[in-house]
């Protein structure tokens, strides 16, 4: 059986760009695969965090896992701090991935921004211990939103090189594969469409958290940003399955309030904008609303059951954690073998 191995950081409460990006396809994906998700919370302390925050935020990503529909028994739910594994070959991976390669992850530049000198070296070598956290399973597919594409690209690099340059060639690693919505869901903020929703607006507007109420919904999107021109028709599209960049650019509050309702529908662009062309989006914010408040809600209430016995979830981490281990100890030893390391 394929593996999957999927991570979510633990720097924030969730949202539903989480939720519809990543959240939601994990769960089919426990039936078919050997599945592995992981509250990567070495990951969350590349920026500053408090630490009775970092230990709540953990708790609740791993409660929106199983809210969202993961069971414990099919996949393996774990915190990657309890696999030690993952930072040991973090540290032999930066030493196979090059600085030039670093230099071209667009993440570090848009959170970093003119402030790179402040930023911590975790946060820049944060792409190897991401690499470390899949090719420690060997896992095959890697379910992600779809900001995490070039991440992945640089894994299947640094795996390529480690072959290359410590095995003869032999695939000790093999190449990851991402697992990406093919309609490439990537919900944007709600006060501006050109920026990605995200963990790190904390409190306010722009985002609908998983554990927002019905109001704070009808309210958030009630005030979301807008523009002053009726829906596009399906027409707009031309031979296209989705909006081009241009189109994206023209109109990027339309574009995603009108994704997300595709996403929330799993649906077609084509059939979306025939439902809403030449409507304004009071229409729109109202179908919306009532639309999250059926899917969002009840993950939410789920997430504030579990939440109220933390224990139940810390039990469920430490079970995922002990078989993580037993699956990734040989995989980073075996890495420090070929690399002349003593046992
Ligand atoms: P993060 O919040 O960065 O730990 O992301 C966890 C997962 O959610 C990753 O698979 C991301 O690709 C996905 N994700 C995060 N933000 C968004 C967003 N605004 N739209 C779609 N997917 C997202
Ligand atoms: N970098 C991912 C994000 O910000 C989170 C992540 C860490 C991840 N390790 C991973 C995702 C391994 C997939 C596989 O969303």
């Amino acid at each position: 059986m394929q593996r999957v191995l999927s991570g979510v950081q633990p720097s924030g409460r969730l949202h539903i760009g989480n939720y519809f990006g990543a959240l939601r396809h994990f769960v089919p994906l426990q039936d078919d695969y050997e599945a592995l998700y992981c509250v990567v919370d070495l990951h969350a302390i590349t920026t500053p965090q408090e630490p009775a925050r970092l230990r709540a935020a953990t708790l609740e990503t791993a409660a929106a896992f199983l809210a969202a529909g993961l069971s414990p028994e099919r996949a393996t739910l774990f915190h990657q701090s309890g696999v030690p594994a993952h930072a040991e070959l973090a540290w032999l991976l930066n030493c196979v991935v090059r600085v030039g390669w670093l230099e071209r992850m667009t993440q570090f530049k848009d959170k970093t921004g003119s402030h790179r000198e402040a930023a911590s070296a975790g946060l820049y070598v944060y792409p190897a211990l991401m690499a470390a956290d899949i090719l420690v399973y060997r896992a095959q597919k890697v379910p992600v939103g779809e900001d995490q594409k070039q991440h992945l690209e640089l894994v299947r690099d640094i795996a390529a090189k480690f072959n290359h340059d410590w095995c003869d060639g032999e695939e000790y690693f093999p190449p990851p594969e991402p697992l990406i919505d093919a309609a490439g869901a990537r919900v944007m903020s709600l006060r501006d469409g050109r920026r990605k929703m995200s963990k790190s607006d904390q409190g306010d507007a722009a985002c609908i958290y998983l554990r927002d109420s019905s109001d704070d919904i009808a309210r958030k999107l009630r005030r979301a940003k807008s523009d002053a021109d009726a829906l596009p028709s399906a027409e707009i599209l031309g031979d296209s399955a989705r909006p081009s960049a241009e189109l994206l650019a023209a109109r990027p509050e339309a574009w995603n309030l009108l994704g997300i309702w595709r996403a929330a529908n799993s649906e077609t662009w084509n059939d979306t904008l025939a439902r809403f062309a030449g409507r304004g989006f009071s229409d729109l914010k109202n179908e919306l609303t009532e639309l999250l408040v059926e899917i969002v809600v009840p993950v939410g209430t789920e997430m504030d059951r579990l939440l109220a016995d933390g224990d139940e979830i810390q039990k469920i981490l430490a079970r995922g954690a002990e078989k993580a281990r037993a699956l990734a100890e040989p995989v980073v030893r075996g890495a420090a073998e070929r690399m002349g390391l003593l046992r």
